[in-house]
């Protein structure tokens, strides 16, 4: 308390590990700073986007120490998180030394910025449409990462995630699914009007969504857009010849919303060992397809995957639906250290 009102002189130490337990910095944190700022100031790629504790990027597992919070982090992580004792790094002060375990990126994928025009748009589904960005430079990002895109007048940057495998050297043209949001400053201007001559500005690569090394199975749960990010971890693993038994869950609410079934075939017909596709719909009941919510079948895909040990689960899609699976995986015995997502917020959900 009394350093909180006074100030404190020496900086606490903060060692971070990546998940797979092995060191991978030491930062110094200076008084009345966040993880995440010592962090940048130090050069590290540390996983973040938002800088305000609402799209929970710079996600972090506490392992020793205490943190004083600047927003509560239960605004952004779940029951389970917070349980688990995962914070927010943009919002956490230490109050003592640390040992936390997060996943750097690579310091050559630290985000540049990109001058970009849209080049193309075509229909996915009735509101979903791919995007084509052409860059003024070849864009590296790992699959499953994400961009901010800006254009002028933008009452801010949107996020959206890559939807191709990662080029060696990164790729000039660049692609996005991306759902139609009614009432979206972006969206809306996307689904009515040719942006070819908007010069856009491109922020990349965010995020810490990739595939983790290991060899238990995978369970990928995508609704909506949120297909994006995994079809481009599965596209790239594919082309790696990453064999880990594979099932894919797609929650949408009529066969209208089911999209890239034909993409999904392909990467299965390739994929090495056992992958699986399963579209679920929640208001439309259609022959061979199974009718409810995504998250009602994540028990039968751990369980027919060999149960949850060393089992990876990755998941994006709206924030609604993420929470909802992230409880069912954990009481199905998955560890939040081996659950990966990318929660697609928008303003409504950074206003609640
Ligand atoms: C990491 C990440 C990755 C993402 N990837 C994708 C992706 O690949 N594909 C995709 O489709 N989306 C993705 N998103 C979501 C995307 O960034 C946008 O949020 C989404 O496209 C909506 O943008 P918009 O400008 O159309 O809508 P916004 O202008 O953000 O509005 C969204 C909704 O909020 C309402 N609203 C606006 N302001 C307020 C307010 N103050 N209070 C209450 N409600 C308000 C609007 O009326 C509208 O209904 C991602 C998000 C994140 C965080
Ligand atoms: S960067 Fe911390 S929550 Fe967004």
């Amino acid at each position: 308390m009394l350093s909180r009102i006074f100030g404190r002189k020496a900086p606490h130490r903060v060692a971070i590990t990546g998940t797979d337990g092995a060191p991978s910095a030491t930062i110094e944190v200076g008084r009345n700073k966040t993880v995440l700022e010592s962090a940048l100031e130090a050069g590290l790629s540390y996983p973040h986007d938002c800088t305000v504790g609402t799209c929970g990027s710079c996600r972090t597992r506490l392992i020793t120490g205490k943190v004083d919070a600047i927003t509560p982090f239960g605004y952004t992580l779940t029951r389970e998180e917070l349980e688990a004792g995962f914070i927010l790094a943009c919002q956490a002060v230490p109050l003592s030394d640390l040992a936390v375990e997060v996943d750097l990126a690579p310091a050559d994928l630290a985000p540049r910025t990109f001058a970009a025009r849209l080049v193309a748009t075509d229909d996915l589904t009735h509101d979903i449409k791919r995007v084509t960005w052409e860059a003024d430079a070849p864009v590296r990002y790992r699959a499953g990462q994400y961009m901010n895109v800006s254009w002028p007048g933008a009452p801010g940057p949107r996020s959206y995630s890559f939807s191709d495998a990662p080029g060696v050297d990164g790729k000039v043209r660049i692609t996005s699914f991306i759902r139609r949001v009614p009432g979206g400053a972006f969206t809306e201007l996307l689904f009515a009007q040719d942006l070819a001559e908007v010069p856009f500005t491109i922020e990349a690569p965010h995020g810490g969504f990739w595939l983790r090394d290991g060899a238990g199975p995978l369970l990928l749960i995508g609704g909506g857009s949120g297909l994006s990010p995994l079809m481009s971890v599965l596209e790239h693993a594919a082309a790696q010849g990453v064999a880990r038994d594979t099932i894919l869950l797609f929650g949408g609410r009529a066969t209208r919303d089911l999209y890239c079934q034909d993409d999904i075939a392909a990467i299965g017909a390739r994929w090495p060992a056992r992958f699986e596709f399963r579209p679920v719909l929640s208001e439309e009941q259609a022959d061979g397809l199974r009718f409810g919510l995504v998250t009602g079948e994540i028990p039968a895909a751990i369980a027919d995957l060999g149960g949850a040990a060393g089992l990876q689960a990755y998941l994006c899609g709206p924030p609604a639906m993420i929470d909802a699976a992230v409880a069912v995986l954990t009481d199905a015995g998955v560890p939040l250290t081996d659950i990966h997502y990318d929660k697609f917020t928008d303003a409504s959900t950074v206003a609640r």
